[in-house]
């Protein structure tokens, strides 16, 4: 992987609600399918909760929830604390080795350190996480904050492709994605006019299905055949 300094969400932080609120995802449907998924379970954890907008969602849909949130960037951590104020606890940390000393019932990661890939063909785990140490790591990090028998949710998202999409504010984005091997490099791009006023670089890993379902056993997970997964995949603690 190249360029691995900006895997932090730097840059991006500033224009990242600009983009993703501008038809870029559907915080709607994610938080219907992840409002089936937690149930009547309030000790939840947000892994990569970024701006936090959709654990302000969540909270507002079910405000009995404690939430906590982690995240290893600042600038998006920034955002998540104007929004969330002090509903929710929020802490600056790495999935690979954080320890808040604390267990949940539910975590879920939306498109935050992990998710699957839908890509027609098949299933994959996109990771943030270069290292597959790091990865199986992060997922044992996971199940030490989980209660026997609570669930660990990823969601679902299409495959990653070269597009362009006129933001909210009147900014106009451009993403490139370069494959390679063992995952893809996407660049984003946010140009005002003819300048570029915004422009970070992100790496991603990809693994196949069966690594994903290898390292999440090794971590003490199995797939959660009871819950409710529309555009979802549900592991629960062993
Ligand atoms: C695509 S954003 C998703 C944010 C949020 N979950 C959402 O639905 O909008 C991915 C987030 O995961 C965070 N992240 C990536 N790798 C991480 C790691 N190793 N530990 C903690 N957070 C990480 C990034 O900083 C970023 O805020």
């Amino acid at each position: 992987m190249k360029n691995k300094k900006s895997n932090k969400y730097k840059e991006l932080a500033g224009l990242y609600d600009d983009l993703v609120t501008s038809g870029y995802y559907n915080y709607e449907s994610m938080l219907e399918a992840m409002l089936r998924v937690i149930g009547p379970h309030t000790k939840v954890l947000d892994l990569g909760i970024g701006t936090a907008l959709l654990a302000e969602r969540l909270l507002t849909a079910r405000p009995e929830i404690l939430l906590t949130g982690i995240d290893f960037s600042p600038d998006m951590l920034q955002h998540a604390r104007q929004r969330l104020s002090n509903c929710a606890r929020l802490y600056e940390a790495n999935v690979v080795d954080f320890d808040l000393g604390e267990i949940f019932e539910c975590a879920f990661s939306n498109s935050g350190i992990w998710n699957f890939i839908e890509t027609g063909e098949e299933l994959l785990l996109c990771s943030h996480l270069d290292k597959r140490t790091d990865n199986e790591q992060g997922f044992e990090r996971v199940a030490a904050h989980l209660c026997p028998g609570g669930r660990f949710v990823l969601n679902v998202q299409g495959e990653h492709r070269n597009m362009e999409l006129e933001i909210s504010n009147g900014v106009q984005y451009q993403q490139v994605v370069y494959h390679h091997q063992d995952g893809f490099t996407k660049e984003y791009y946010f140009k005002r006019g003819d300048e570029l006023s915004l422009h970070q670089t992100l790496d991603f890993r990809i693994f196949s299905l069966e690594e994903a379902d290898e390292m999440l056993y090794q971590a003490g997970f199995e797939r959660d055949l009871t819950a409710p997964s529309v555009g979802l995949h549900v592991f629960r603690k062993r």
